[in-house]
């Protein structure tokens, strides 16, 4: 049987939540830790059984949430009893997400020593006035101190997640924090445009008014990303990941290219096959399906072989390795559309976005939707 090569794991624990995410995640509560952690083991073993398939990772991501807001003996817990149960021979990348409030060098080390491999910590801004509106629960020093503590643990793969198009941000702000991350010398930099997800404070501010969205702004400030990023050495291999050679995110590029994964932990996506399914988005109850032997699943579709190329090729256009053009024979005069108006370029029987094209990459992949 094939393995599955892909392992996500979601911990939904953070500081404090931000008034513009909308990712599964509550404060951290030390009660509900223990149950919820034994349940991501007992899930791995439960899938395992069930799929008939081992877990040999090549990539393993601990996303959240807020991975770090675990304790270091939690995480050592976590972490250990996960290389009991899987096959690690194959492994390339073990990612763990940061906040820099919960970075210490005791957890960096742990961490380091049980086989992770790649921090991707949370900064968003430099700016001391842009972390206040961000709601961020850190400041600008500490975010400087703890990227230090994570290269003096030995960590040599570093990306850092920064946020533009925040309400009030100028452009000299946003030139600034960019600056500041390149002179950094980070593997790896993530530059989303900050998006209004419903259900959040930052939402229900849009919905009022107080907070506006201007396209223009938003191309603006990309442009700028692309620029900087690129004149820094970075190279972008997605829509909103910017690389050093060879430090690609190997976990993201597994999802953006289409292959198999599995997701433990509340909220988590899976797709194995002609099966894609979601764990309930609720701590308590995934911990107490689990641990009783439930299923934790949410809800559970078949994925026809269309609906997993067409989603392929959404995602595969955001990247720099395009989609192979007898791919998209089936929406020809589209991409001759595009190919004429210079959204789209061909090279050597692949088909990519082209600078005028990411900026408004997400208009155009619905047409393949
Ligand atoms: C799970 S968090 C990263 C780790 C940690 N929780 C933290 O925030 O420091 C994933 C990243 O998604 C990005 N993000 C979250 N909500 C967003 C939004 N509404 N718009 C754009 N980016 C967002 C942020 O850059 C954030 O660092
Ligand atoms: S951005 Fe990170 S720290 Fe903030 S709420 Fe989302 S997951 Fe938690």
């Amino acid at each position: 049987m094939t393995p599955i090569r892909h392992l996500y794991v979601h911990i939904p624990f953070c500081p404090k939540v931000c008034p513009y995410c909308s990712f599964y995640k509550e404060a951290s509560d030390r009660n509900k830790t223990q149950l919820f952690l034994d349940a991501v083991l007992s899930e791995l073993e439960q899938a395992q059984t069930r799929l008939g398939r081992p877990v040999a990772p090549e990539t393993i991501f601990f996303g959240g949430g807020t991975p770090s807001a675990l304790s270091t003996s939690q995480l050592d817990f976590l972490l250990t009893g996960l290389k009991e149960r899987l096959d690690l021979t194959g492994l390339r990348e073990w990612t763990l997400e940061m906040n820099p409030a919960t970075v210490s060098l005791e957890k960096a080390r742990l961490l380091k020593s049980l086989g992770v491999n790649r921090i991707s910590m949370g900064v968003q801004s430099w700016d001391p006035a842009l972390l206040e509106v961000l709601g961020r629960v850190h400041s600008a020093e500490q975010a400087e101190r703890s990227y230090a503590i994570l290269r003096e643990a030995g960590f040599e793969n570093v990306n850092l997640d920064l946020i533009f198009a925040v309400p009030t941000q100028t452009r000299q702000q946003w030139r600034e924090t960019l600056e500041r991350t390149i002179s950094m010398q980070p593997q790896h930099i993530s530059a989303y445009c900050l998006t209004y997800e419903e259900d959040t404070a930052f939402y229900a501010r849009f919905q009022k008014g107080e907070y506006t969205q201007d396209k223009e702004w938003d191309a603006d400030l990309f442009e700028m990303t692309m620029d900087l990023l690129g004149e820094g050495g970075y190279e972008q291999y997605e829509i909103s990941n910017y690389a050093r050679p060879g430090r690609e995110c190997l976990h993201n590029l597994a999802y953006w290219l289409g292959y198999d994964y599995l997701g433990l932990g509340p909220s988590a996506f899976s797709t194995v096959g002609s099966q894609r399914w979601k764990s309930v988005s609720d701590t308590a109850s995934y911990y107490s399906k689990i641990l009783s032997a439930q299923s934790g699943v949410d809800f559970e579709e078949p994925l026809d072989p269309e609906t997993r190329r067409s989603e392929a090729i959404a995602f595969a256009l955001r990247t720099n390795r395009g989609v192979s053009a007898e791919w998209l024979l089936p929406w020809k005069s589209s991409v001759e559309e595009f190919l004429a108006e210079g959204f789209f370029a061909e090279e050597n029987e692949r088909v990519r976005l082209t600078r005028k094209g990411k900026l408004v990459a997400d208009t155009l992949a619905e047409t393949f939707v």
